[in-house]
């Protein structure tokens, strides 16, 4: 299918597909599925075959909702079966708390106390499941978490509903002795008209607001960050340097539009390569996870071409990062843009105040210098282009 070039996946790359990500079917609000689902045991068996470290999943996406407890239990012993024949890991699980109707007001913050109570049950249910496959990481993705109507909800007890059930799974998953972390995933609307912790500075915040701030950190996702016009690389600096990014959600969006979730790197290759360096400079450990889907006018193989390219161009980004930073060009471009001086302490602790209030008469002077970033911008394009 695609040349053997070096940039092959393989287990150690730690790429995860999420079972509902392959298995798409392609529905839209306009339209019923183009594809027929598959059966999960299936894709396990194609992304190992395809060099995928592991997968994710949905309670709902293994175990259909309304399943007796022994169908449950065939179902969950079979994919075990398929996970342990090809090596297959789990990156992450989750609870889907929002395609059941209850949900319709929200889970967690549903002003029905009733859907609360349900929500956490249910989530409770799901985190065992994902402590039997063995997941590293437990998502939150609040999908029906907000409103159309603020009116009907006041922000501030819906924030505070969100924190307890937050802080009673916490307390559940150590109760349990399981080995799991929390990673919570913004996004500012869709399918509600505006979510709560709409991106990755909300839920920093709110993460510092909980009884067990060390257990959870965020998930964000590349299309959420971007429907918001926000700087993903920004965000998930920020969530490096707090030390909370627990787990990634890969796919590729345009700003303005509807949730994309296309394929890693099909669009805004720039913003592509700038996250893969960041991430690769930042020695992430988490799985590299991609939540996206084929295009919906995809036939069934269309859909691995589609898991292969979002793979490929991840690794073909970390090379071209690994080769911008090496290049001589690069180096003197960064040392004209300053960019190592960013790392320097801007204050010694020997400093007076007086000095520094002296500096201040030094601007006009310092006004005057380039930053050199064009020159610096247009090697990054030039790499990207493989003119250079
Ligand atoms: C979306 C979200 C979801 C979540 C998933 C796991 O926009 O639909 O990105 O795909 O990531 O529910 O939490
Ligand atoms: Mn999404
Ligand atoms: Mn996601």
């Amino acid at each position: 299918m695609t040349p053997d070039d070096g940039l092959t996946p393989r287990p150690e790359h730690r790429f995860t597909f999420g079972l509902w990500t392959v298995g798409n079917p392609g529905r839209d609000p306009f339209g019923g599925p183009t594809r027929e689902l598959l059966d999960p045991v299936d894709s396990v068996h194609r992304l190992a075959e395809l060099g995928a470290w592991g997968i994710s999943l949905h309670d709902d996406d293994l175990v259909p909702w309304g399943s007796s407890a022994a169908e449950r239990d065939r179902i969950v012993a079979r994919f075990r079966a398929a996970l342990d024949e090809t090596g297959l890991g789990v990156g992450m699980a989750t609870t889907n708390l929002f395609a059941h109707p209850a949900f319709k007001d929200g889970a967690f913050t549903s002003n029905d106390r009733g859907v609360r109570r349900a929500a956490i049950g249910k989530a409770m249910r799901s985190i065992d499941l994902g402590a039997e496959l063995g997941a590293e990481v437990y998502v939150f993705w609040g999908g029906r978490e907000g409103t159309e109507s603020a009116v009907a909800k006041d922000p501030r007890d819906a924030l505070e509903r969100y924190r307890e059930a937050i802080d009673v799974l916490a307390d559940y998953v150590v109760e349990q002795g399981y080995d799991l972390r929390f990673a919570l995933e913004p996004k500012p609307n869709e399918p509600r008209g505006d979510i709560f912790l709409p991106t990755i500075g909300h839920a920093l915040h709110f993460i510092g607001t909980l009884n067990r701030p060390d257990m959870v950190g965020v998930n964000p996702e590349v299309a959420h960050e971007t429907m918001a016009g926000l700087s993903f690389v920004h965000g998930v600096g920020q969530a490096l340097w707090a030390g909370k990014l627990f787990h990634i959600d890969l796919n590729a969006q345009r700003i303005g539009r509807y949730d994309q979730d296309f394929r890693f790197g099909a669009e805004d290759l720039k913003e592509a390569f700038l996250l893969v360096r960041l991430l690769e400079r930042a020695n992430y450990a988490g799985p590299r996870h991609f939540d996206a889907h084929a295009y919906r006018n995809e036939d069934p193989d269309g859909v691995w071409e589609f898991a292969a390219g979002c793979m490929r161009t991840y690794l073909a980004l970390a090379e071209a990062a690994r080769r911008f930073d090496v290049l001589p060009e690069v180096r003197e471009a960064m040392a004209a843009a300053a960019a190592p001086d960013l790392a320097e302490p801007t204050v010694d602790g020997a400093d007076a105040a007086d000095g520094l209030k002296a500096e201040a008469d030094g601007l006009d002077a310092l006004a005057r210098r380039g930053y050199a970033n064009e020159r610096l911008d247009q090697l990054l394009v030039d790499v990207l282009l493989g003119v250079r």
